[in-house]
């Protein structure tokens, strides 16, 4: 087993797009209230005097839609500075990255994911659920605006769905030719959510994989991430192209993560809250560093029988009361 050494730390539920994959229009979100969610310096505390003894070195933020988090740039200042703070990664829907991609970089934060699952405006606005003003141009601009700013590496975050944006996939995986981008192809998770596009609703990497071989060709590339992705590169192009195949090649026996909720539950796996803790009470009630510590390391022993296990069935995976968004994916 890995090390496990990678906290996912949701910031808040909310989020300003309706991705269909991930907050389906019709589920029935209770937000988490204000009170409730941890604050900046709970999980400035969280991190350094807990999670960071116990050997962890790797932070994703995410949400629902991180950039939303009021005093987000001072929580990446602050993180960004712990000296055992080897990683900060954030992952975005990038709507608001405009305008905030200078002042995060500036805090500290130097690598980001932004979801981009079409670059057709109107299928765009359909995965979203927007029926408003077209949203991409705007997203766009925000992933124009992280690359000049000089997120290294910017990766984009594709699930791919089938009758939705799969036809797209080559043109997505074009801009990975001229920039030094880096496109990662996920497989849609069942996850609350498998009612949505039929009986198999994911395409497995392979497939994007043979196409892509077939236009360009298709390598290995030596450029890897600290995620789940296989990564591989078009001959010569400057970024790479990774695939995220939770669905047709588990990769829960290679998993390095655990992920904290906004509301500050531990959770062992994205997909299974089987033994999650309660740490934003604990911490509360005043209960000490070392006992939360010993709290987490019995989780951690457990974790490598706390995965995906519905995934050959390929059925709602797991055990979960909360929705991708809540969850922070
Ligand atoms: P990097 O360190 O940049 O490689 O990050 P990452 O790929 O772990 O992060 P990101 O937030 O961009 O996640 C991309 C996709 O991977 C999302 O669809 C996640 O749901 C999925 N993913 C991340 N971690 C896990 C995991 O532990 N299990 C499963 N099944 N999927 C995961
Ligand atoms: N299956 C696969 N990936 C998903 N994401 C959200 N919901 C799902 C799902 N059901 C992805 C988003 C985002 C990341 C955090 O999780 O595209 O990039
Ligand atoms: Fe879409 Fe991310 Fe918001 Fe989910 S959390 S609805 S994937 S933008």
């Amino acid at each position: 087993m890995p090390e496990i050494d990678y906290l996912r730390i949701s910031l808040i539920d909310k989020c300003n797009f309706r991705c269909q994959y991930c907050m389906p229009e019709e589920a029935k979100l209770n937000y988490v209230l204000n009170q409730e969610l941890l604050s900046n310096q709970e999980i400035l505390t969280l991190v350094r005097d807990v999670f960071m003894p116990l050997g962890f070195t790797k932070f994703r933020l995410t949400g629902g839609e991180p950039l939303l988090r009021p005093g987000l740039v001072d929580l990446v200042r602050d993180l960004a500075q712990l000296p055992a703070c080897k990683d900060l990664a954030l992952t975005t829907n990038g709507f608001l990255l405009a305008d905030l991609a200078q002042p995060l970089y500036d805090a500290g934060l130097k690598r980001i994911n932004i979801s981009l699952d079409s670059l057709d405006p109107q299928i765009f606005d359909q995965i979203i659920g927007n029926r408003g003003k077209s949203r991409w141009q705007q997203t766009w601009e925000g992933i124009l605006t992280a690359h000049q700013v000089g997120f290294d590496p910017l990766k984009l975050n594709v699930v791919v769905i089938p009758g939705l944006n799969d036809q797209e996939v080559l043109d997505l995986a074009a801009l990975s030719i001229d920039r030094q981008w880096h496109i990662r192809f996920i497989e849609f998770m069942p996850i609350g959510n498998s009612y949505l596009f039929g009986e198999k609703a994911w395409i497995d990497s392979e497939e994007i994989r043979q196409s892509v071989r077939q236009k360009w060709g298709l390598v290995e590339s030596n450029i890897k991430g600290n995620g789940p992705a296989d990564v591989f590169q078009i001959p010569n192009a400057k970024g790479t192209l990774g695939f995220i195949s939770q669905m047709s090649e588990c990769f829960c026996d290679r998993c390095n993560r655990v992920r904290l909720s906004a509301d500050g539950w531990l959770r062992p796996c994205l997909l299974n809250e089987t033994g999650q803790i309660d740490l934003k009470t604990a911490l509360r009630d005043g209960v000490s560093s070392e006992n939360l510590q010993a709290k987490i390391s019995q989780l951690l022993l457990l974790k490598p029988e706390i995965n995906f296990k519905e995934r050959d069935s390929g059925t709602e995976a797991g055990t979960y009361t909360r929705t991708m968004s809540q969850i922070g994916g």
